[in-house]
């Protein structure tokens, strides 16, 4: 593994299944790894989870973990190429990343779509010039397409409450005041594709995902009958994707808000959300605050999603 942008970039799902679950028991098990080796975490936007929970998996491994909010602390950057830089943005992600690169063993990257450019956000073009000229491994940290950290993180939550061997995994579209990335819903079908479950998407007509992220499933435009019997409710937002549409919200519909009327339908079904969640908009109160919710746990896994992907980067800098 070169670097971790995606479910594929892993050699055996499997192995870092076990790897995580293994480091989940013994945390500090590995904490001499990473000695005198750098982290560091370069934030275009905010998070909450990923900045902690990154953090502290390089911490479990014994590196030294730095932080880097750019558009904060650093000079306001430019990422087209051959442009006259006569405006605000004084530095060129051409220099910053091959710098930065030069500081830290290992680089993580949160950097959302922008939705000004379809092109650009599925074409990654942040996450790529850092892959492109960082020249250290590279973890997305949530880019444009994808969230690996949380669909294995999810993985791992849902290895550990399922119930059958093939369990029945929905991912619900839900309302929201504000446009969100495809990420977490494009990165999610990755990983429950990879592992094997029964999986069905459904949304309103209007939020269909990119193709190449649907691995061929169909969305099934009623919730409730999506909901039927399934084991796991993933509820998210996300904007519009189609090519017209593209990062606007088409709908506010809240008769998609996760509510008790759903689950009832469900076989019981575990309730999950990345969060931050906007409650009685993605998720009713009473369905996140009951016993089938388990976001909570699935939150504390971000921390051995992680230091399972940085341990493997580990092994491979030590080995070299
Ligand atoms: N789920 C997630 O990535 O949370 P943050 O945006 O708070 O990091």
């Amino acid at each position: 593994m070169k670097h971790f942008t995606s479910v594929k970039d892993l050699d055996n799902l499997e192995a870092a299944l076990q790897l995580a679950f293994e480091l989940k028991k013994a945390p500090y098990k590995y904490q001499t790894l990473g000695k005198n080796k750098t982290l560091l975490l370069v934030f275009f936007n905010s998070s909450l989870r990923t900045r902690l929970s990154t953090q502290k998996a390089g911490i479990n491994l014994g590196m030294n973990v730095i932080v880097f909010d750019i558009n904060e602390g650093g000079w306001k950057l430019e990422t087209e190429t051959g442009v006259i830089m006569d405006g605000d943005k004084p530095e060129h992600i051409r220099e910053a990343v091959p710098v930065i690169g030069k500081y830290c063993d290992i680089i993580g990257v949160r950097s959302f779509a922008r939705f000004q450019n379809k092109a650009d956000d599925y074409g990654e073009k942040i996450l790529q010039q850092f892959i492109d000229y960082a020249g250290v491994p590279v973890v997305s940290m949530e880019a444009a397409t994808r969230h690996p950290l949380q669909s294995f993180a999810d993985l791992i939550t849902i290895e550990e409450y399922k119930t059958v061997a093939r369990p029945k995994v929905v991912l619900s579209w839900a309302p929201h005041p504000r446009a969100l990335p495809q990420a977490v819903p494009n990165s999610f079908i990755e990983w429950m594709v990879a592992a094997g479950y029964e999986l069905v998407v459904t949304h309103p007509e209007g939020y269909e995902l990119a193709p190449a992220f649907m691995n061929g499933l169909t969305p099934e435009y009623d919730q409730m009958k999506a909901f039927d019997g399934a084991d796991f409710i993933y509820a998210k937002n996300w904007a519009a994707c189609n090519d017209r549409d593209y990062g606007k919200v088409i709908s506010t519909d809240r008769s998609w808000t996760v509510a008790a009327r759903q689950m009832a339908v469900t076989n019981n079904a575990k309730f999950m959300h990345c969060l931050p969640v906007r409650r009685n908009m993605i998720v009713s109160d009473e369905v996140i605050d009951s016993p089938n919710s388990i976001v909570i746990p699935e939150a504390e896994n971000r921390l051995f999603s992680a230091q399972a992907v940085l341990k493997l980067l580990l092994d491979q800098i030590n080995a070299q």
